[in-house]
């Protein structure tokens, strides 16, 4: 089977293509580059981008991969959640091509994506815990199955990227911050008792991260902690009391993620693998720290290369292909989900594959 994966849910245009299991190759457009002149994404013109580089991008895939478009046995794209413009670009023309090419398309969840992107490393062995840390979310799955995933925990407000992301804005770093707080973490010296690790004092496995960043921009105004000048951005040159500021954050956040995993955990003690994704997922001590913890546990580890912990096609493709070999697909009429709302799973049988 060959399934052509679409992915605009955010500020990444990208496409991806797995055939007979094996991922192809994918293409990201990132339009982080236009969105930093605002400090943060433009949804109007996130839309009008993805709008302007999606068919280039499958054009480029199709010839760089030599798969011929009639080949393409299934679309899959991103249903949710995201800016809802930018995800109807993505499915407006994954429709369009579904139709033209007479072929399923397979409406796949954004977040459910990130976590088996995992499976790009490994197999996951189920059940397995997964932990979705992205810009927009910070969820806690118990994963049955690649199609039956309960929510265990989610943020209450900030996401733990976007935690990083404010946080970063208060030192005047470029935008998005995370990348640059981890970077410069690795050369501070994190004072653990520093900020109180957030929403701890209670029994779920919730997370709440707004009340962080507060912490943070009242300690920047008291200790009068320097600005970073932003369009000098070289370690070397960001002072001492920054980095420093940098690594108490980051291990902050990394502490809280890992407290609510481990309540989660001693919630569902079958479990077999620990998972962890999203674009923060990329963190150097997310990596190292959740590794640590699975295997004290006795867990299979896995996180995707640094590559696909941001958004991509290739795993819209996967987790399309998997719904797709289940005998499942989208019927046309779908909508685009936007941010905060439950992505549901509504599949049908495959009418395609019934009437052969
Ligand atoms: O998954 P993603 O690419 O987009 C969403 O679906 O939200 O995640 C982007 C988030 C941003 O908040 C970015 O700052 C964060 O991932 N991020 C990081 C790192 N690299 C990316 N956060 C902390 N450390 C990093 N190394
Ligand atoms: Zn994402």
């Amino acid at each position: 089977m060959i399934c052509l994966g679409i992915e605009t849910s955010c500020d990444e245009t990208s496409v991806g293509v797995w055939r007979s299991g094996e991922l192809v190759q994918d293409v990201v457009y990132s339009q982080i580059p236009m969105h930093s002149v605002f400090g943060g994404v433009v949804p109007e013109l996130a839309s009008r981008e993805h709008l302007r580089q999606l068919d280039s991008l499958v054009q480029i895939l199709l010839r760089d991969t030599g798969v011929d478009i009639q080949a393409v046995d299934v679309v899959a794209v991103t249903r949710g959640p995201g800016l809802l413009g930018a995800l109807l670009v993505g499915i407006a023309y994954a429709k369009s091509l579904a139709i033209a090419l007479g072929i399923p398309l397979v409406a796949v969840n954004h977040l459910h994506a990130h976590l088996l992107a995992c499976e790009f490393e490994a197999p996951i062995e189920y059940p397995a815990l997964g932990v979705l840390v992205s810009g927009g979310h910070t969820h806690i799955y118990l994963m049955r199955d690649a199609l039956d995933f309960e929510l265990v925990g989610r943020t209450l407000d900030d996401a733990a990227g976007e935690a990083f992301d404010k946080i970063a804005k208060l030192l005047n770093l470029p935008y998005p911050g995370g990348k640059y707080v981890d970077i410069l973490a690795n050369h501070g010296v994190a004072e653990p008792r520093l900020f109180t690790r957030p929403y701890l004092n209670n029994l779920n496995c919730d997370f709440s991260f707004s009340g962080l960043k507060t912490a943070v921009a009242q300690y920047i105004e008291t200790h009068a902690i320097p600005q970073v000048d932003y369009a000098k951005f070289h370690v070397e040159a960001v002072p001492q009391d920054v980095r420093n500021l940098c690594a108490s954050v980051n291990l902050t956040i990394v502490q809280t993620l890992l407290e609510k995993t481990r309540r989660a955990l001693e919630m569902h003690s079958t479990v077999q693998t620990l998972c962890v994704a999203g674009g923060v997922a990329a963190n150097s001590m997310v990596r190292r720290e959740f590794s640590r913890f699975a295997s004290d546990r006795g867990l299979k580890f896995l996180v995707p290369s640094q590559n696909y912990c941001g958004d991509n096609g290739a795993m819209i493709a996967y987790l399309g292909q998997e719904i797709a070999a289940r005998g499942y697909v989208s019927p046309l009429d779908f909508e685009a989900i936007p941010r905060g709302k439950h992505v549901p799973t509504d599949y049908i049988v495959n009418p395609f594959s019934r009437s052969e």
